[in-house]
């Protein structure tokens, strides 16, 4: 019997918010699993250094280490197979010096696959406003310089994620789930993808009916752990090598309606819908204080525009995760929900 060995994945940023899921699935799965740690922040964050602590005593080993400590990142990564970035975005810098990363896999002429710090938006196709449009860009840069590099790749495409947006169903300023009235970006009603030949009409095979009906769709929406799921399987699937990976669940696709619907039947509470207007979220992104614009920016673009799932995979740079993965059972926006009843 073939014995498959599971690839060594090193994770750099494993207390970060997406890492933290990483590592998780990355142990479920039989994975060796290692962890870059700062020294700095065993010794100031008694909260994480006894998280890192655990990992320790789950299987993970931790190396310690500095994005800007080349040596000890050139070390750790030799020790692996596959590298994950989970940089964060605030502040931005880290983002950017992911290149450094990128320097040391080339460095260390070992990898097999590199993830870099993703989890959101195409962010070679999404047309999005300042200030979230600069980091973003930030990390089609570092895209641009893994190819330059030759080093292989997945790029882990997994739209909105769901702790931050289901527990306060949308909201950008108000925190946690509402009580009376909910407010809304834009009419709640987003228009998006138009797959054209993907859906059915009720001829039940594919009419020139079904060609030309727009689906409309809104945000796309995924729980954490099954991001972390899909990624963690992307790493030793050719089928993703070089490939964008989106995450695109049929039951996610949701407009802000009825998220706020789901909402409604699961308390059975009806909440007053405030409606703010694209004009108006204009301003706010102008004119409030930070860091609301970057997440009024993003909220224009998922609510408003569309821009997680207006688009079609173009099958030369993209996978979709529930195609690839079918037997894994995703969480549903609908099922999400109850975690915060
Ligand atoms: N789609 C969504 O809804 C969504 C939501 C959130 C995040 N994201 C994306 O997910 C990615 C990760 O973001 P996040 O929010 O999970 O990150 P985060 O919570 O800000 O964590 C950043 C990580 O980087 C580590 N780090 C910082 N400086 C370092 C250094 N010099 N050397 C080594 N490690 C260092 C931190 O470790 P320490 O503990 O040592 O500080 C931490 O583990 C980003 O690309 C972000 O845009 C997407």
């Amino acid at each position: 019997m073939e014995v498959i060995n599971k690839s060594k994945i090193l994770i750099i940023g494993v207390t970060s918010y997406i890492g933290r899921y990483l590592v998780e699935a990355s142990l479920s799965m039989g994975h060796p699993t290692f962890a870059l740690v700062r020294e700095t922040t065993m010794a100031n964050h008694p909260d994480k250094a006894r998280y890192i602590q655990d990992l320790k005593e789950s299987g993970v080993t931790i190396l310690f280490g500095d994005l800007y400590d080349h040596e000890s990142l050139v070390k750790a990564i030799k020790q692996v197979d596959v590298v994950f970035s989970l940089m964060g975005h605030h502040p931005d810098k880290q983002l950017g010096d992911q290149i450094k990363i990128v320097s040391a896999i080339r460095e260390a002429g070992n990898i097999k696959r590199y993830f870099p710090s993703e989890y959101g938006f195409d962010v070679d196709k999404v047309q999005i406003l300042e200030p979230a449009k600069s980091t973003l860009a930030i990390k089609a840069r570092v895209r641009e310089e893994i190819r330059m590099a030759g080093i292989p790749f997945t790029f882990i495409s997994s739209n909105l994620c769901s702790t931050y947006f289901l527990s306060r169903l949308g909201q950008v300023e108000s925190m946690g789930i509402p009580d009376e009235k909910v407010i809304i970006v834009g009419n709640g009603n987003t228009k998006g993808i138009y797959e054209h030949g993907k859906y059915m009409c009720l001829c039940f095979s594919f009419c020139v009916l079904c060609f030309s009906i727009p689906y409309f769709l809104a945000v796309i929406i995924n729980s954490e752990k099954d991001i972390a799921i899909y990624a963690i399987r992307a790493v030793d699937d050719p089928r993703t090598l070089n490939k964008v990976l989106y995450v695109r669940p049929a039951s996610n696709h949701c407009t802000l309606n009825e998220i706020v619907s789901f909402w409604e039947k699961k308390t059975g509470k009806s909440l007053d819908r405030i409606y703010v207007s694209e004009e108006e979220v204009l301003k706010k992104i102008q004119s409030s204080l930070e860091p609301l614009p970057f997440f009024y920016a993003i909220a224009h673009a998922c609510f408003i525009k569309g821009e997680t799932c207006n688009f079609k995979i173009d099958e030369s740079v993209g996978v979709e995760a529930t195609e690839l993965y079918p037997d894994h059972k995703y969480t549903s926006v609908y099922e999400i929900l109850n975690q915060f009843i």
